[in-house]
């Protein structure tokens, strides 16, 4: 059987479970598109924002790239934000990165890759902040994770540096932010940074006529 057959195979199997399990499970979800959360996290693979979580289909609203980053002029995340900070006022936001992300390691390299460059270029950014931090840890997967753990943190920053956010903050109160580290060896999930709602900010980002 050619492998994408068996993806519609399973994709059968799977909607029969569901409705066996809960017969209104679909009709529920047609009518109503209502989660809590926005999840910011990486292509990868190895992390499936519901799987990993637990949560079913419904629960989370999803934006992944390379290495979850949050820049500024992407039209394509900053539509998924204000659609789920203004529409579905999601009342968290997590960016979730993981321990040894592809995109992490070629960032903290020389190796041209094309395309890709432009948007490595924006973890080289974040390196070149942390640089001393980094530089002093001896093993290279441990500074690729620091850098890891370090992007997180500039990510959430950077999604409260919005206006779509500020705007949101300051007449509703949300949403909180979390930065999130998944562990590939173990599957766990750590929290390493959060910003609650109107955290104040270096000024020159806030924005004073939302
Ligand atoms: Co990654």
């Amino acid at each position: 059987m050619e492998s994408y057959n068996k993806l519609l195979l399973e994709n059968k199997a799977w909607a029969k479970e569901k409705v066996q399990d809960d017969p209104d499970f679909f009709s529920r979800l047609t009518n109503i598109q209502k989660p809590d959360f926005l999840w910011i996290g990486c292509s990868d693979s190895r992390v499936p924002a519901n799987e990993i979580t637990g949560t079913q289909p419904g629960e989370i609203f999803v934006h992944r790239n390379i290495a979850n980053m949050v820049v500024h002029t992407d039209l394509n995340l900053l539509s998924v934000l204000e659609y789920a900070v203004q529409v579905l006022d999601v009342k968290h936001i997590i960016v979730c990165g993981h321990y040894g992300c592809g995109g992490v390691k070629a960032a903290m390299g020389n190796n041209s890759l094309g395309m890709i460059n432009k948007w490595l270029r924006n973890i080289k950014d974040v390196y070149r902040i942390h640089e001393d931090e980094i530089n002093a840890i001896q093993s290279e997967e441990q500074r690729v994770n620091k850098l890891v753990e370090l992007n997180v943190r500039e990510q959430v920053t950077n999604l409260a540096k919005t206006s779509i956010v500020q705007k949101a903050w300051k007449h509703k109160g949300h949403p909180h932010i979390h930065g999130w580290v998944y562990d590939l060896k173990d599957g766990i999930i750590k929290p390493v940074f959060e910003l609650n709602a109107n955290t104040p900010l270096d000024p020159i980002y806030m924005y004073d006529n939302l």
